[in-house]
């Protein structure tokens, strides 16, 4: 009964965290609305086929803790509460950033730039108010986000640049101190990159030798169509898990859009076409375009079932196609489809070939 009428609404009647039960948790980031249970397309879907969560903005810097004498708990309590509440796993994103980072927390009440002992104690305080908040009930925290640029080297962000590489040990240790058994994730994207993956190993490899309590790293996993392709993602999975740490894709999309050109010209009618060539699918997705994207999540998802022995989640950025940061990046306002669910919500043929890959895997074939 439950399922004719889930079919008759056009929803999936078989859930990803039922077909993946075995290897993997399978997670998506979750916005306000969607934690507070104000949308009723996203709702039943977060529901049935997620067990665990991570919040796409609510826990950043900005978002917690906008000024020097105040944190704001109150969304964040909310996302808590929600995964409690549907028993999933609850990750918290993120710790120490660059970006969505208010200016103040770099400078001092002069404006000038904070020395590194008062960086690290402003960062202690962070860590270890937020962390304690949610001691026992955020799982596992993305600690350091984004500390490395494309060609492996160090970023210079004013953690960087205030407190030294060791910013990136003492925030674990701090994360450590305020919740042991949280797991502790370093998550950045392209690590699937040479340059960049070979940066995140020897980062990894030094902070570790350092006594850092490092458990996981988390993928994020921005995918395009054609890259990264299976084989750079195998090796990528694998060179991190042969640091002894878990592995977990923890923001899964695919932009089908055509990359965006640099505005060159004030002639407003070019741009007009370049605006038409970057975003041609506002009417609906071709159907060649589907079987595309769910044959590249097929193959992501063959990949990830292989090395389920040390992936822990694979977590979508997202719930619908209408919720995805990428209809707003690199460009604003296209309309891409990047994520299982379309903005109806409906599963589309992308949802069927993920969740065969699970069914397929279980079921050897005689
Ligand atoms: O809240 C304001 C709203 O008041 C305002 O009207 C609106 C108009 O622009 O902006 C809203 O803020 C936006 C915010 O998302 C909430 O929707 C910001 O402009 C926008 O920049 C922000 O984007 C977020 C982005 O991080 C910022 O870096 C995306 O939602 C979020 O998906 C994205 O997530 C990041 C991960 O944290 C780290 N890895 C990459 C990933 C994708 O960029």
């Amino acid at each position: 009964m439950v399922l004719a009428a889930a079919i008759a609404r056009g929803q999936a009647a078989r859930s990803l965290k039922d077909a993946y039960q075995e290897f993997f948790r399978i997670g998506a980031a979750l916005n306000q609305a969607q934690f507070e249970e104000r949308d009723p397309r996203g709702n039943p879907i977060i529901a049935a086929q997620f067990n665990t969560i991570s919040p796409e903005n609510a826990l950043k810097w900005q978002s917690l803790h906008p000024r020097p004498d105040g944190y704001d708990f109150a969304a964040a309590d909310r996302y808590v509460a929600f995964g409690e509440k549907h028993g999933m796993f609850i990750v918290g994103h993120c710790l120490v950033w660059h970006s969505q980072t208010p200016q103040w927390v770099f400078q001092d009440t002069e404006g000038k730039p904070l020395t590194r002992e008062a960086l690290l104690d402003r960062m202690h305080e962070h860590i270890r108010t937020v962390v304690a908040r949610y001691k026992g009930r955020i799982g596992g925290w993305d600690v350091v986000n984004e500390a490395l640029n494309d060609d492996g080297s160090m970023r210079q962000s004013p953690w960087y640049r205030i407190i030294g590489e060791d910013y990136i040990l003492k925030a674990f240790e701090f994360a450590h101190e305020a919740d042991p058994q949280a797991e502790l994730y370093y998550n950045d994207y392209s690590l699937e990159n040479q340059a960049k993956r070979k940066g995140a190993v020897d980062l990894i490899r030094r902070v570790k030798a350092a006594g850092a309590p490092i458990t996981g790293i988390g993928l994020q996993g921005h995918m395009k169509l054609d890259q990264p392709d299976a084989r750079q993602e195998a090796e990528t999975i694998e060179a991190f898990a042969a640091l002894g740490i878990r592995v977990n894709i923890s923001e899964l999309d695919v932009d089908i859009l055509p990359r965006t050109a640099p505005r060159d010209s004030a002639d407003i009618s070019a741009t007009a076409a370049v605006n038409a060539q970057s975003n041609p699918y506002t009417n609906g997705l071709p159907e060649e375009m589907q079987q595309a994207l769910a044959k590249r999540y097929a193959e992501l998802f063959a990949v990830f079932v292989q090395h389920r022995d040390v992936i822990g989640h694979v977590t979508f950025w997202g719930v619908t196609d209408g919720d995805s940061w990428l209809n707003n990046f690199p460009t604003r306002g296209r309309t891409n489809y990047p994520l299982l669910f379309d903005r109806e919500g409906k599963p589309k043929p992308a949802f069927d070939t993920v969740v065969s890959k699970a069914t397929s895997t279980r079921t050897p074939v005689r």
